[in-house]
């Protein structure tokens, strides 16, 4: 039981409604800017940059790492892509509730028909690896579009993962989180802050920073406001290294667990302005916290 957590959680999930996605503030550092089928047609294969400042990587490097598509929204070109995801279960990907929001997808997550996770595909432009259908979406109601805290949604998988694609998740004290930690962020986002959307995946060097660094960052303004409880801020002091648009839901990797989720940031790899993620620690929390709601409820039949 390496991951009971995510297995547990699984099933509750499954059932629970689908809540209200409510679009998030109009700031573009804050949505994802997935490329429309134009812009996407036009993306460069660039020399550098994830994910900013990032390098090539193949997905079976990482395989809980997954796109996040739909043609029908986003165009065929690069799959549909528009957002990142991880694998924590063999039927669950944590994603960014703002890529499940009507801002992102124009239309609530529900009637978006062709919403599927692409595992196992490095370059998008190739058929390989698998794309499979999502049975389920639960947007965590809680997440809150002041601050961005709480950006997390759960996609239940209509098939099943190799065991090899499941990423652990760090608990709550472990010592990935601690700040200095070497950490890596995983997209096929924008490489230069400029639309340049990658067709193949990327990966990014950065640490985990200080919280005061975040906190002082980002007090609070339009972009959000960085909550220490249920965010992780991580980059380089000197900027370079970040996850930038269309990066977001994916996975921040330390010492072989995920410890965030790309969510937010003012701008994408600027000095001074860290990349924000989601905290994992956080967001098994509320994930146990649900399930405990769920059991004592068991509403909604279906599943
Ligand atoms: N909100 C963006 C997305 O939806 C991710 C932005 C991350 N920005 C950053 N500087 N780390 O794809």
């Amino acid at each position: 039981m390496r991951h009971p957590l995510a297995r547990a959680l699984a099933r509750p999930l499954v059932s629970a409604a689908m809540t209200a996605v409510i679009p998030l503030t109009s700031t573009s550092s804050v949505s994802a800017s997935p490329a429309p089928a134009s812009v996407a047609s036009a993306s460069l294969i660039a020399s550098d940059g994830v994910v900013v400042g990032g390098f090539p990587v193949d997905v079976s490097d990482s395989p809980w790492t997954v796109a996040l598509s739909s043609r029908d929204r986003f165009g065929g070109t690069r799959a549909g892509q528009f957002c990142g995801g991880v694998a924590v279960g063999r039927r669950t990907v944590l994603t960014a509730a703002h890529c499940m929001g009507e801002k992102v997808l124009g239309t609530p997550p529900e009637q978006v028909r062709d919403l599927r996770v692409v595992a196992g595909r490095t370059d998008l432009l190739s058929d390989r690896g698998r794309e499979i259908a999502v049975r389920d979406i639960w947007v965590n109601p809680a997440h809150d579009l002041a601050s961005n805290s709480g950006d997390f949604a759960v996609l239940t998988l209509a098939e099943t993962l190799p065991r090899q694609s499941v990423v652990e998740m760090a608990a709550a004290g472990d010592l990935a989180y601690a700040a200095g930690t070497d950490a890596l962020v995983y997209g096929w986002g924008d490489i230069s802050g400029s639309a340049e959307y990658a067709n193949s995946l990327r990966a990014a060097h950065v640490r985990v920073l200080p919280d005061t660094l975040c906190a002082k960052a980002y007090p609070g303004s339009d972009d959000g406001k960085y909550v220490t409880a249920s965010m992780l801020c991580a980059g380089q002091r000197k900027g370079g290294h970040d996850a930038c648009q269309g990066d977001s839901g994916g996975p921040l990797i330390a010492r072989g667990k995920l410890i965030g989720l790309v969510s937010w940031g003012s701008g994408c790899g600027r000095s001074g302005s860290p990349g924000v993620y989601t905290r994992i620690s956080a967001v098994i929390r509320a994930l146990e916290r649900e399930t405990a709601v769920r059991g004592g409820a068991r509403a909604s039949g279906g599943g």
